[in-house]
This record gives structure tokens, sequence and C-alpha cells, in this order.
């Protein structure tokens, strides 16, 4: 019976198979993540393929709460805004914290604002300076209003810069968050967000769960070789709980995904000197990792290094 009840907090369905996972809590501070199912994208004439599912990490007080990104498209913004509402009730969102300048994690923040105007998004200069570059030219064209038609832009001078050490709070200073600038990650100018009350990290795409990693944007060995030291940076703060962005449901906020992600790099770099054309590549990595999912993200990233994206 204790089993059952412990297994109906920690899994809490949603409508539309979108499942909020209970992570972990001290007598302080509660930390839950909303899974946003993977939804179908349109690519190259086709609707056959998955984005990734993406988690969103909510930290909150007796009081108040802090947001870890925001979904892609405004509806979903608005679905994770009354999850909020309803898993932290009458709590002050303070923050939403933006990992790193990739549209799948900032560009709905404007629905939660809508719901919670007193919150500030916030994010590194690193951040800040990348973020117009998803709005224009062929990323916005081709990959967001491809992918997604009904994606709309987002105010972005909204976005407030925190100072260099990174460090906000919550309950006046008595909780402290701290933005860790890593560097590369799936992108240029990545961050992690570090809650030492927690020994949590919250690793945005500098670390990956069970799905197929976006590697586009690190086409050299030595961009790669930086996403790796990325992740030994994360494990030098010697974390206990790590929640990657791009995760599955109940494959648990373990430490592990710290050498998974580096692992999957380096086999994924054994495969590219094998494969002759993108379709031996992605061959590879499914049946490599045949429970990751996101294959829209492998399609892609597979294409992206044989120039055939688009
Ligand atoms: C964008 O936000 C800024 C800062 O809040 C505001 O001054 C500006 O009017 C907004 N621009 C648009 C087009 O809404
Ligand atoms: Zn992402």
């Amino acid at each position: 019976m204790r089993f059952l009840q412990k297994l109906i907090v920690a899994f809490v369905a949603l409508p539309g198979r979108i499942l909020a996972e209970f992570v972990c809590s001290n007598s302080h501070l509660s930390v839950h993540v909303y899974h946003e199912s993977p939804t179908t994208v349109h690519y190259q004439g086709k609707d056959d393929l998955l984005y990734s599912p993406t988690a969103y990490t909510l930290i909150h007080s007796a009081h108040e709460a802090v947001l870890v990104d925001a979904p892609t498209l405004l509806a979903d913004g608005a679905s994770l805004a009354k999850w909020i509402a309803a898993t932290a009730p009458g709590k002050k969102l303070k923050y939403i914290y933006i990992t790193h300048a990739h549209a799948d994690h900032f560009n709905s923040f404007p629905a939660l604002t809508a719901m919670f105007p007193e919150a500030k998004v916030v994010t590194t200069q690193g951040v800040i300076e990348h973020m117009p570059a998803q709005y224009e030219g062929a990323i916005w064209d081709y990959f967001w209003k491809g992918l997604f038609p009904s994606i709309e832009k987002a105010n972005l001078s909204v976005v407030e810069k925190l100072p260099s050490h990174g460090k906000f709070w919550i309950e006046n200073s008595k909780f402290e968050f701290r933005a860790v600038s890593v560097g590369e990650g799936d992108t240029v100018d990545s961050t992690v967000l570090y809650v030492p009350h927690l020994d949590l990290v919250i690793g945005g795409d500098v670390v990956y769960g069970h799905c197929y990693q976006y590697i586009a944007e690190n086409p050299t060995a030595k961009l790669r070789a930086q996403w790796k030291r990325s992740i030994d940076e994360i494990a030098m703060l010697r974390p206990k709980i790590v929640i990657p962005s791009h995760m599955q449901p109940q494959e648990g906020f373990g430490v592990k995904h710290l050498k998974e992600t580096t692992g999957y790099i380096e086999e994924w770099e054994v495969m590219l000197e094998s494969a002759e054309t993108w379709e031996d590549l992605e061959g590879m990595a499914k049946k490599r990792w045949p429970d990751r999912v996101g294959t829209f993200i492998l399609r892609y990233t597979a294409q992206s290094f044989f120039n055939a994206t688009f």
C-alpha cells in the first residue's frame, strides 16, 4: 500500500500523455519536472519524425519558485504555466532561468510571464548574445518555422542578464541558484543551473537522457572535446542529482547521465569514421541505441555530417 501511494505521488498523469515527475525534496525545497511529450515535426516534406521529449524543472520553496527553461510553442508554455499553478499553488514564480540559446528552451516564456507577471526571465550574457540568432535566416525560416509552423517569436528584450557570478536567490537570500557557464554543450555558450542546497544540477542540453543527442553544432573533434570537458566541469560540482533536458520519463535523475552523454559522443565519433552516407550513420545509431527517442534529432544530426539538411 505504501509503495502504491509512493507511485501515485511520483507520477502525476496529465491530459495529453504529459507526465509530471517528483524529483526530490528536503525540508525547504521541492523539485518537480514536467515532461513535454515528443511531437511530430514537418521535415523534408514528411511528418514522420518526432522531436525529442523535453523536461522543464520547477524548484519551489514555501512561498516562491524557479522554473528552468520554457517550451517551444506558446500553447505548450500555457499548459506548463497551468501545471505550475497546480503544483505550487499560491507560490510566486520569481524566476524563469534559460539554460542555453535554443528556442526549444525559451521561446514560450511570454505564455509563462502572462500567467506569472512578476517572473523575471534571466540568463547569462553568453546566452543572451546568441538568442537572436534563433530568429534569423535559415534557423528561423527552415528550422523552427519549418518544423513548427505555428511558432511565434518572443520579445527578447524582456530577458535580463544575471551578474557575472551567475547567482540569484529565492526567499530573500535563503536559497541560492547558480548559473554555471560551462561553454560548449550541444550549442555554444551553454550553461547548467546548480542548486547547492540540493546537490542538484539541471543540465540543459549539456547532459542528455535517453534521447538521440543533437551533435549538428559540433562538427569538429575540437568542439566535441570541449563538450566533454563541460561534462567534466559539471562532475566537479559533485552533484547527487542531475536532470537532463532531453530525457524520457521515469529513467531517473542520477549522475549516470554525465558518463552516458560522454559515452554517446565517443561512440558517435567511432561511427563517423566508418559511415559513408547519412543513412549509414542514422542506421548505426538506431541499432546501437534502439531505446533512445527523438528520431528527428537523429535524422538532422546524421544529415548535418553529410551536408544533407533542409
Ligand atoms: C519588448 O519588451 C520591451 C521591454 O519590456 C518593451 O520596451 C518593448 O516595447 C517590447 N517590444 C514589443 C514589440 O512589444
Ligand atoms: Zn534542446
